[in-house]
Formats: structure tokens, sequence, C-alpha cells
């Protein structure tokens, strides 16, 4: 579903942010992207979308390569590959239920479209009951149950998530994170950036370890640190 090819990326100011990366990810995988600060996680995840462009190497998305993509087919990809935030970036002045039709109706879907899979959206996730609060009136773990769904309202193959939880208490986590499980469950590859070590641990999957940019470690069933218990 996403292959890395020896993906170097170098940002204009000379920062090596990731250096001869090679991974592949398969279709419904969960995979956990760990590492200290500034060791490239969110870089990484930024070359799935094509937010940047790696200096070298090639990155493959459900079969394309994103290198001689055109401009015009960027649309399609994001819509193929949903994004989560630490800080959930929602529109502040709409409500739960507009800022997730919103992200329908951009695509020039139907008002019928809007309609039939908002809802369908909001309960998955459980936020439905608040679709008519607005963003400053919902808790951190709602807030990031109505970003999820803004994301997942396209039905993206591939949810990359960049710090879900970085901004949420311990309970609230596990919630958030047995959530993106279950979307995971249910055929969605996912992309986990995360410091929690504790979910991490307890979840047993895929780990992938950045250390300066490099893969320092690629384990099934992994944990957050190795060698541990
Ligand atoms: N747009 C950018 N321009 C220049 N350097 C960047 C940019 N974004 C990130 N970096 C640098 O790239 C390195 C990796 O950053 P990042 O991918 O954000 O790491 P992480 O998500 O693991 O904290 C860091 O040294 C960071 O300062
Ligand atoms: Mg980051």
């Amino acid at each position: 579903m996403i292959v890395f090819q020896d993906v170097s990326l170098v940002y204009p100011n000379g920062v090596h942010a990731l250096t001869e990366i090679s991974l592949t990810v398969a279709r419904g995988e969960f995979l956990f992207l760990v590492g200290s600060s500034g060791q490239g996680k969110s870089s990484l995840l930024k070359c799935v979308n094509r937010e940047v462009r790696p200096t070298e190497g090639e990155v493959i998305v459900d079969g394309h390569g994103l290198g001689d993509l055109r401009p015009r087919a960027i649309p399609f990809l994001r819509r193929k590959v949903g994004v989560v935030f630490q800080d959930f970036k929602l529109l502040h002045q709409k409500t739960v239920w507009e800022n997730v039709a919103y992200a329908l109706q951009v695509t020039g879907a139907s008002s019928r479209d809007v309609l039939r899979r908002v809802p369908r959206t909001l309960e998955l996730v459980g936020i439905a009951h608040k679709s008519k609060m607005f963003p400053h009136e919902l808790s951190g773990g709602e807030q990031q149950r109505t970003a999820i769904a803004r994301s997942l309202v396209n039905n993206p193959l591939i949810l990359l998530c960049d710090e879900p939880t970085g901004n949420l208490d311990p309970d609230t986590s596990s919630e958030i994170m047995a959530l993106l499980a279950r979307i995971n469950a249910k055929g969605t590859t996912m992309i986990v950036a995360t410091h929690n070590q504790a979910i991490v641990d307890r979840m047993r999957r895929r780990v992938v370890r950045l250390v300066n940019g490099r893969i320092a470690r690629d384990e099934e069933r992994g944990r957050y640190h190795v060698g541990l218990g």
C-alpha cells in the first residue's frame, strides 16, 4: 500500500530529515512510528501525502509513484490519505457536523451523499450526540474524534496520525488509540507517529523507530523500547 524506496529528504535549509528510508507498509497494516522529537516522524508522514517531496528515492502509494504525480492528481491522493494531527485543526466557527460535512463538500459530494455519510461517520467515532456543538464546547478527546471523523468521511485507504494523543490525558489517549485500532480493523491502513510508550507497549503492533532520519528498528509486535520485558 505504501512503499518507500531509498528515500532521503533534505530540507532547503540543509537539514537531513530522512536518510535512505526503505519501508513497505501492507494494505490494512497498523504501524507505530516512534522516536524522540526531531527524528523525522512528521517528515516521513508528509512524504506519503506529498506535503513534501523527497530529495531522493521514490514513495509509492496504492501503486502510484508520487515522484511524477501531476499537480492535478494531488487532490485525489489526499482523498486516499487522511491525516490526523495532535492539535486537531478543526474549523472553530463550524459545528462538529459542519466540520465533517465540509471535508466531503470540498470534494464535490452531493448533499444526498453528505446526509448519508456524515451521520454514519459521526456514529462510528462516537461523537454523533455532539454534532451540533462547536469545537470549543468539546473536550480534547471529543475534538480528536471529530477530527478523525473528518478524515474518515472520504473513506481513505490510509490514515496518517501525527501524535494523535499528544494533547490528551492517558485515559482519553487509550480511547482514541482503541478507536484508531477499530478503524484499522475495518481495513484502513494506519501509520501512527507517537511518543505514547504505554500504549505502544500495550498494543504490540509493528513498531518502526526513527533515529536521526534513519530506520533504527522495525519489529512486528514490537515495543516502544527494545529489550524491555
Ligand atoms: N519545513 C522544514 N524545514 C526545515 N527543516 C525542517 C522542516 N520540518 C522539519 N525540519 C527538521 O527536520 C528534522 C525532522 O523533523 P520532524 O520530521 O518534524 O521530526 P519529528 O516529527 O520526529 O519530531 C528536524 O531536525 C526538524 O527541525
Ligand atoms: Mg513530528
